[in-house]
């Protein structure tokens, strides 16, 4: 079997370089003939632990390839990938899929023999379907089959995702094209991984009503933590006590600053757009997405009653600004509402991640990017550990800093307050 993966964003090259490895033979298309010339010189286009050594391996061993001709790798192959984005349309909730019906309409002018067109960006429900009423325009029904196969990778967990996944969804309405995508799995099945066999509009809710799951248990868990601090709680308390419940589950009870990144926010919002399309309410969501669009002003306000309400002039350091660890993706993460805001009623900013400059924050008003941690704290009145990275978990401000003493504000709380407390420095920490 040959797979061409269409789009070598974040899903298509870390599903491509995966797919190798497990010895198929893979090829990735992608119209930015840049970055196909990248890619073929062993630069990654995106920062992802693992990755780089996964594609360098591959092309090496000529199981990976990279093209931008979109019609020959379609002919070559019987497994189409598509793994363009669906980013939200703008002034609108609803899910742009002018790439993903792009790409349909160049790939149905080159079925030349039986394909399975699989879909793995997230989309909304009976995407699939208006994908085969375009395929149906120039092929017989027989010459294909569209089947849905939504992704699950974290950023910067995302191979780990790949190979021990907690599910495979497979959404087909034929059992060929079933049996012959869990035949490409199988080296994941035999290690464990579950496969689920649902109907294609079924494995494209599936995704959605999963992340929109997750979102909301964070931010169930982040309004618990409000209700802690009001009454002298320790949140992970809470947070160890209900994850002990076998129907709740201990992980996404991670307390702190609004969530992030390409998906919760854009999949919460496709997801209401969908149920308004088809005329019900999900209110449940949509309070979720209003909740944590009040987080980051919730957190702010905190801040500035912190630094009792007087910010012009303070120094206030950022230890990490993308939206978690193990990322260089600054995609709505809580940063980019906080530093702005601070910069706004005068506060002189520095920050610190370990991807580097971010040039979201290149225009903003007084915000300086620093070479190390050393360096962003001197002369800091408020430390603000924005994001969760390994490189902040075991510092000693006490001899990083000599002399100076900084609040420190653990968005994270990944610190132990005592420890802290015992090196002198005044801290706060999220729902404790
Ligand atoms: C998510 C989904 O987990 C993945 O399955 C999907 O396919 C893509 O979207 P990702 O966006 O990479 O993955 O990040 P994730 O690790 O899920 O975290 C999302 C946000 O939630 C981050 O801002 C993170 O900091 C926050 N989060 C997560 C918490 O605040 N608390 C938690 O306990 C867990």
């Amino acid at each position: 079997m040959k797979l061409c993966m269409i789009g070598t964003g974040y899903v298509g090259l870390v599903s491509g370089a995966c797919f190798a490895d497990l010895g198929n033979d893979v090829i990735c298309v992608d119209k930015d003939s840049n970055k196909i010339n990248s890619l073929i010189n062993g630069q990654i286009p995106i920062y992802e632990p693992g990755l780089s050594e996964l594609v360098i391996k591959n092309y090496k061993n000529k199981r990976l390839n990279f093209s931008t001709n979109l019609k020959k790798s379609v002919k070559e192959s019987d497994l189409i990938f598509i793994c363009v984005g669906t980013p939200p349309k703008k002034r609108s909730n609803t899910a742009d899929l002018s790439q993903i019906l792009n790409v349909t309409k160049k790939i149905s002018l080159a079925i030349n023999k039986f394909k399975i067109i699989i879909t793995k960006s997230t989309i909304p429900v009976t995407t699939g379907d208006e994908i085969e009423k375009i395929l149906l325009k120039k092929n017989s029904k027989k010459k294909f089959s569209v089947v849905s196969n939504p992704e699950f990778l974290r950023e910067g967990e995302a191979i780990r995702d790949f190979i021990y996944p907690d599910r495979i969804v497979v959404g087909s309405n034929e059992n060929k094209s079933n049996r012959i995508l869990k035949n490409l799995y199988n080296p994941l099945i035999s290690k464990g991984a579950t496969y689920l066999s649902t109907s294609r509009r079924s494995a494209e809710l599936i995704k959605y009503a999963s992340n929109a799951f997750l979102a909301t248990k964070i931010t169930f868990i982040n309004e618990i933590a409000n209700l802690c601090e009001k009454t002298g709680i320790n949140i992970e308390d809470i947070s160890i006590g209900m994850g002990l419940d076998k129907r709740i589950g201990s992980r996404f009870l991670r307390a702190g600053p609004a969530y992030g990144g390409s998906c919760f926010p854009k999949d919460t919002k496709a997801i209401i757009s969908t149920a308004d399309k088809f005329k019900t309410k999900l209110s449940v969501i949509e309070s979720v997405i209003k909740s944590n669009e009040n987080r980051s002003e919730l957190l702010l306000d905190r801040v500035y009653d912190i630094l009792n309400r007087e910010i012009k002039n303070k120094k206030v350091t950022f230890l990490g600004v993308t939206f978690k660890a193990n990322t260089d993706d600054m995609r709505d993460s809580s940063s980019l509402k906080m530093i702005p805001a601070l910069s706004k009623k005068g506060a002189i900013i520095k920050y610190y991640d370990p991807t580097g400059y971010k040039k979201e924050f290149s225009k903003i008003k007084n915000v300086y990017n620093s070479d190390s941690i050393k360096q962003s704290l001197q002369g800091s009145d408020l430390v603000i550990v924005h994001t969760e990275w390994n490189d902040f978990k075991s510092l000693n401000f006490k001899n990083l800093v000599k002399g100076k003493k900084f609040i420190i504000y653990d968005m994270r709380n990944i610190y132990s307050p005592e420890k802290i407390k015992k090196q002198g420095f005044k801290y706060y920490s999220v729902g404790r």
